[in-house]
């Protein structure tokens, strides 16, 4: 060992050797990819980080070497003093002639490294898994055995290129006048928002602090402090139900600028965009929006045709809603859709306060799908919580064919609807109804799962399309129809449009307020908002909110206060780092792109945790359990 290391020292990677280094002598450290002997001559692959090079164990070439060469097995890690030679040529029984050795696929591909010196490291047991790009290893193996799955080349690819757009990220931000500053996990715990993981606090009988699920009221306070423009890559913590593009820990970008208004944040963050995307793939996104600007989208309009506010717009199969119609024509005949026309009759129902909706989506005829894909569709719609998939096709003469609405909908309304949703014939209707929410779910849902189908956009990944939009203007306030109260959309800190500002206390429905989402492909990659800078316009929404003085000064005193004290107008904005390298790398899961990701139940499988801890250790946090530990 003391001679590898201490005098041998590497000489290159292994990912390093090209044509141009033939001839020289050079040290390499790495782990065994793969053996392969051919007569009395053993090839290695060894692997490091940066690549993979052919090591050759040649007894003429050293005796010693071709020892040590003939014992090694797989993941071992070894040292390799040796010369540089060309893979040179080899007969194709193919070709029949001989052809070049090159191996194109690596970047080592036309050299190889005849070992004249060699040492073993350490051995490795036989690892759970072959280490190869491909795996089809259940995830729970990789992840217990994270440190391997490290070693495939899909992550490190990827924790590469979060490398890079870690770097891309502060260089520009840099250039763009903001200071890096960090700030603390330990916070006070606030209602609303997110759930918050909770720490308790030894010192403090009784007291818990909470993990910060985002640093935004100390980035806020920094603005307060005259520090202007502030970035952090920042982790957050959030104790909600996971998903496939969600983490419990998980990386902000985090954005605060003074003296801004909404489109001086974007223009910022399109830059940042630009420059990861150059970093993260060398695509310059000037090439799509060649002004350097990404489209808006109302959010009105956004919710209208697309049932969310996060819409995938590489396609359009856009939604149409047919509450009008279906008052219009009393129900239009269809059992299904009477009750919301009645309700409306009777006053029952308000069309400022849409709390119940039709809506539709048309499936061009082109898509040709079958009964059974219809019968899948309604399953899926189903798995959503929809009571069903009421559908229909259009025949030749605009009336409705293959659907039990085809029976009691009377012509007129058939009419109606086509030329509404504008379907031609044979064309497939896909309706829902009942409660908002729902119907926007579902048909969100539905629009993307028809859209792979249709192969319009790939199952995963991102096609070579990069969608982006700012999602605009939304309302500051949503209505509950539970407690038929409205509350805060996002936060009580969003400033509204001037214009909406008399509106507040006569119409709070209507006002809209500079909240902004930044979407890409159908996933929300950041958000933000101007900030309420102006304490008369903060006690208007406060008391709009229902919040009395005292709750406010108990749930948000500290920035209240601050405000007081010369905030100047602000704002700001969060990029969600793991989900914009989920899109750069094309995969599945946002557990692809985190070195130590957690399970969909918030575990870590490799070192095991959430774990219990001892009856000492409860107590001095003053903490007793109760019931038994779940696994
Ligand atoms: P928001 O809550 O919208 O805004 O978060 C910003 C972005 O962070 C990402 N994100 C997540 N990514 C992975 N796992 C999660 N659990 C998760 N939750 C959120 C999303 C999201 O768009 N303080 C505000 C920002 C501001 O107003 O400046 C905030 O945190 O991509």
């Amino acid at each position: 060992m003391a001679r590898f290391i201490d005098e041998l020292k590497r000489t290159h990677s292994c990912g390093a050797l090209r044509a141009s280094d033939i001839g020289k002598e050079v040290v390499l450290f790495g782990w065994v990819a793969n053996r392969r002997d051919h007569g009395s001559i053993a090839f290695i692959d060894l692997r490091d980080r940066e690549g993979v090079t052919q090591v050759v164990f040649d007894p003429d070439a050293s005796k010693e070497a071709h020892e040590v060469g003939g014992s090694l097995r797989g993941e071992w890690v070894i040292g390799i003093r040796g010369l540089v030679k060309s893979r040179g040529e080899q007969f194709s029984k193919k070709e029949n002639k001989m052809v070049s050795a090159a191996n194109a696929n690596i970047a080592t591909g036309e050299v190889e490294v005849t070992v004249l010196e060699a040492t073993v490291f350490n051995r490795a047991e036989t690892p759970p898994f072959v280490i190869e790009d491909k795996s089809d290893t259940r995830e729970e193996v990789r992840l217990e055995y994270r440190y391997l799955d490290l070693r495939r080349g899909p992550l490190q690819r990827a924790l590469r290129m979060r490398h890079n757009v870690n770097q891309a990220t502060r260089n520009h931000l840099t250039s763009q006048g903001c200071m890096e500053i960090e700030t603390p996990f330990l916070v006070k715990y606030t209602p609303g928002g997110a759930r918050n993981f909770l720490v308790p606090a030894r010192l403090h009988a009784q007291k818990f602090y909470a993990l910060a699920e985002s640093p935004q009221l100390f980035k806020q306070l920094f603005m307060v402090a005259g520090y202007d423009r502030y970035f952090q890559i920042v982790r957050c913590f959030r104790d909600e139900a996971l998903r496939i593009d969600r983490q419990p820990e998980f990386t902000q970008i985090d954005i605060e600028m003074s003296f801004v208004n909404q489109q001086d944040v974007f223009n910022l963050v399109e830059g940042l965009i630009f420059a990861i995307w150059k970093a993260a793939l060398n695509v310059d996104l000037k090439d799509l929006y060649p002004d350097g600007h990404f489209p808006h989208l109302d959010f009105e309009e956004s919710m209208t045709k697309y049932g969310n506010d996060k819409p995938d717009l590489r396609f359009d199969l856009a939604h149409t809603d047919l509450t009008d119609v279906v008052i219009a024509h009393e129900g239009g005949g269809v059992p299904f859709f009477a009750p919301i026309a009645a309700k409306f009759k009777s006053g029952a129902y308000r069309r400022d306060l849409p709390t119940e909706i039709v809506k539709a989506m048309v499936v061009p005829a082109s898509a040709n799908f079958s009964r059974t894909d219809q019968e899948k569709l309604e399953q899926e719609a189903k798995g959503m919580g929809a009571g069903g998939l009421a559908r229909a096709k259009v025949g030749p003469d605009g009336t409705w064919v293959q659907s039990p609405l085809a029976k009691s909908a009377t012509p007129e309304f058939m009419r109606a609807v086509n030329e509404t949703v504008g379907a031609k014939e044979n064309d497939l209707l896909l309706f829902q109804f009942g409660k908002t929410s729902s119907v926007h779910t579902v048909l969100a849902n539905l629009r993307v799962i028809v859209a792979k189908k249709m192969g319009l956009i790939p199952e995963v990944g991102h096609g070579g399309k990069w969608n982006f939009s700012w999602v605009v203007n939304p309302p500051l306030f949503e209505y509950d129809d539970e407690t038929k109260t409205w509350a805060a959309a996002h936060h009580a800190f969003t400033r509204p449009h001037d214009d909406s500002v008399p509106l507040i206390d006569s119409d709070p429905g209507k006002v809209l307020c500079y909240r902004y989402d930044i979407v890409l492909n159908g996933f929300e990659i950041g958000g933000g908002s101007i900030r309420l800078h102006d304490s008369d316009v903060q006690r208007k929404v406060f008391a709009a909110l229902g919040i009395k003085d005292e709750e406010a000064q108990e749930k948000f005193g500290f920035l209240l206060n601050a405000l007081k004290f010369g905030a100047p107008p602000h704002g700001g904005i969060a990029l969600g780092m793991d989900r914009i390298m989920m899109l750069l790398n094309a995969t599945e899961s946002i557990r692809d792109v985190i070195a130590y990701p957690k399970t969909q139940k918030g575990t870590d499988l490799m070192s095991d945790a959430p774990g219990t801890v001892g009856p000492n250790q409860l107590a001095e946090l003053h903490i007793r359990t109760v019931g038994e530990p779940q696994s």
